[in-house]
């Protein structure tokens, strides 16, 4: 027979209790929450997929790691360890620590961007974007059109439409663009990857017109891994090799390790530039921590060394995409609109076409998110108008083509029993989507909406 199953090359060792609750209480519950899952307590949610960012189960040599956490001020030890991890496993020379992703999108745009830059990139991400924006550019996105269809099969839907980026270079110059933004496994898109092919041709034109490359590096291992399974030629290197091949196309990264690099907090920027890195070494203690800390403990710096080397092992990444693959496949059989082909860290299900009833202005994607909380105490996240915002020139509600809820997989955290409780949920909420009601604002907040946005059921 073929073996053709896998399994987690772990196994638990200690367990988290949750709370199960009653239909009734996660009604009350969701109405106290505004109808917005971020505002939730986590003690009343059963299995959490809101996001797989921060929420990884550590290892035991990580907890081990813990415990030799060098606290001192300046110049600890653990500090090294993740300086010599990211070098050897992303080959950057710089390595400057943040608190998480967003410390250092802050601090790369701060250095690069004047006020009437324009950044493009492989679609959006909302803290990535909004830092872009306060520092004055604006974000232009050249993702391919078929990122924007959740029913385009293409296996690289993150790639970078050349011909889109060079008519914004054509349009407003190369002096107006201090860099690109290229975005691995695309997170608005799906989880979708981009190809070691694309990231070339991106790097050649940009080249041409002395235009930098900043990865946005959050998820660059799970795209070495679909690299290695769909693009010829790389089906025999291993996933280190990879992740540095694309890292070598350009000029730093912007990291959130929380996702990759299965740690609960932390991040960094890289850069090879020598004096660009050390701009960013100034602004870094102004608005993180010193520059061998970035708002991190050493304990904290430890366990994302000891990550990002266990991250790239394949049995890991392999285990980690087949999670996701197996809940994408339950809803793909019951006919469940999703995005496809399913991505690297969650399945985001196409809310527009699964509650046909509801008008993008009253928020589909939201409604959804509130509606499956009731029915099973899974929590989901919107992905879709609510999160793209307001258009900063007209003040227009966003309506992006993608109207989506992301039912995101924690790293090493839940079982296929937990895929199975939530796939059934879901598929029962269609079967009587016509009952779920849309939804409109009661408070929106200026920056970043999503985080907590309430809302109240439509009469
Ligand atoms: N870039 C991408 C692609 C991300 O997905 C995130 C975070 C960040 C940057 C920012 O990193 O949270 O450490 O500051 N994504 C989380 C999510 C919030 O749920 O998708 P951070």
């Amino acid at each position: 027979m073929a073996k053709t199953s896998w399994a987690e090359p772990f196994k638990i060792k200690m367990v988290e209790h949750l709370r199960m609750t009653t239909r009734d209480e996660r009604t009350r519950a969701i109405a106290e929450a505004g109808y917005n899952t971020f505002l939730l307590k986590s003690e009343d949610v059963y299995i959490d997929l809101l996001t797989d960012s921060g929420t990884s189960a550590m290892s035991d040599r990580q907890w081990a790691g813990l415990m030799l956490g060098d606290e001192a001020y300046a110049g600890s030890v653990n500090f090294y360890h993740f300086e010599d991890a990211v070098r050897r496993f992303y080959g950057y020379k710089h390595l400057i620590p943040t608190h998480q992703g967003r410390g250092a999108e802050h601090i790369l745009s701060k250095i690069c961007i004047k006020p009437g830059d324009f950044i493009p990139g492989n679609m959006y991400f909302t803290t990535t974007r909004a830092h872009q924006e306060l520092s004055g550019a604006r974000f232009v996105d050249v993702i391919i059109d078929a990122a924007h269809d959740p029913a385009n099969e293409q296996p690289f839907k993150g790639n970078v439409d050349l011909a889109k980026l060079q008519n914004l270079i054509d349009r407003v110059g190369a002096k107006k663009i201090p860099y690109l933004c290229l975005q691995c496994n695309v997170n608005m898109a799906g989880g979708q990857p981009v190809s070691m092919k694309n990231i070339r041709e991106t790097r050649e034109l940009c080249r041409k017109h002395g235009i930098r490359i900043f990865l946005d590096a959050t998820r660059a291992v799970e795209n070495a891994y679909f690299i290695k399974l769909r693009e010829p030629g790389y089906g025999s290197k291993s996933i280190a090799e990879i992740l540095l091949e694309i890292c070598s196309y350009t000029d730093g990264c912007t990291c959130s390790a929380k996702k990759d690099s299965l740690v609960n907090i932390g991040g960094w920027l890289s850069i090879n530039d020598d004096d660009l890195a050390e701009q960013a070494r100034s602004l870094v203690v102004l608005y993180e921590g010193l520059h061998t800390y970035g708002g991190l403990a050493g304990r904290d710096m430890e366990a994302i060394a000891i990550g990002i080397g266990e991250s790239v092992q394949f049995d890991h990444i392999r285990a980690r995409i087949g999670q996701v693959e197996y809940l994408g496949h339950k809803l793909q059989a019951a006919g469940v609109p999703i995005v496809k082909p399913i991505g690297g860290h969650g399945i985001f299900v196409d809310a527009a076409t699964f509650l046909p009833h509801i008008p993008r202005e009253q928020f589909p994607a939201q409604a959804l998110a509130a509606a499956l909380y009731v029915d099973s105490g899974v929590r989901a996240m919107e992905r879709g108008a609510v999160s793209a915002g307001r258009n900063p020139d007209t003040g227009q509600n966003i309506f992006p083509k993608l109207e989506l809820i992301r039912l995101t997989i924690p790293r090493r955290v839940y079982t296929q029993a937990h895929m199975d409780v939530t796939a059934e949920s879901v598929i029962d909420l269609r079967d009587n989507a016509a009952s779920i009601k849309g939804l409109k604002f009661i408070y929106e907040p200026k920056y970043l909406r999503f985080f907590q946005a309430r809302f109240e059921p439509v009469a």
